[in-house]
């Protein structure tokens, strides 16, 4: 489904807003919402501040200390998954999609809860411009894993086998960025992922792994703002 939009061209920030907020018609009063990380989902967070300041009543799980942060700025009500075990809708970003709605994620360093959040939504719908949309996995993003600090130059070098170069996420020269569970983030660049559903098998079989950024098979629809207007990717169109 394409909706037209006003203007040629929108900026990339434009598109983000777009997506992000184009999301929340997914939304219904007394739902469960799992509430993604990242610039982009930023957007629908903003957006459901508003919603719940109208009277939508909606609780929220949110994937990170910082989107946490941002839904308590809003007023949005907060959950667990200890209380609500089962997520109606979550909305999250991503950092690549592929045409079988398979993706990278963790450019933000939330994967690890990102993940069991998306694992256990009964909807995962992802925002992204349309940047983000690729041929093929890796080819534009190294593929985050989150590791346990204890041996990760061991674990490092277990995942450089896998033919990608490995570097230890920091942010700056000689500090290392910690996850929110207190973990090492490796980035791995690959020149591409031609079988993701194994690579993700088989990174997390190596111990030492918390978890890795492919997402196989969870997105039920990838909402993509583009020049062009909103493009809706469904899982049940992918064959
Ligand atoms: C957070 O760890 C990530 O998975 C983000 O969802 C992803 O990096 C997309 O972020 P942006 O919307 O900021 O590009």
């Amino acid at each position: 489904m394409l909706l037209p939009v006003d203007g040629d061209f929108l900026e990339k920030e434009e598109l983000k807003k777009l997506a992000g907020e184009k999301a929340l018609e997914y939304i219904e009063d007394n739902m469960i919402i799992g509430i993604g990380t990242g610039s982009t989902v930023e957007y629908t967070i903003r957006k459901l501040g508003e919603l719940v300041r109208d009277g939508l009543k909606i609780q929220g799980i949110p994937t990170s200390v910082h989107t946490q942060r941002l839904a308590k700025e809003e007023n949005i009500p907060l959950t667990t998954l200890e209380e609500h075990p089962s997520i109606d809708v979550t909305i999250d970003g991503a950092d690549e999609v592929d045409s079988n709605l398979n993706l990278i994620k963790g450019g933000g360093g939330a994967l690890t809860r990102e993940k069991i959040v998306a694992f256990n939504s009964k909807k995962l719908i992802i925002v992204v411009d349309d940047s983000k949309v690729v041929k093929c996995l890796g080819i534009d993003f190294p593929l985050p894993v989150e590791v346990v600090k204890f041996g990760w130059t061991a674990t490092k070098k277990t995942l450089e086998n896998f033919g990608c170069d490995v570097k230890l996420r920091e942010i700056m020269p000689g500090e290392p960025f910690i996850t929110d569970n207190g973990n090492y983030v490796l980035d791995c660049e690959f020149d591409r992922i031609d079988d993701p559903v194994q690579l993700e098998f088989d990174i997390n079989n190596i111990p030492g792994v918390v978890e890795n950024g492919l997402f196989i098979g969870l997105a039920d629809k990838v909402i993509v703002g583009g020049k062009q207007g909103i493009l809706t990717l469904d899982k049940e169109a992918v064959v």
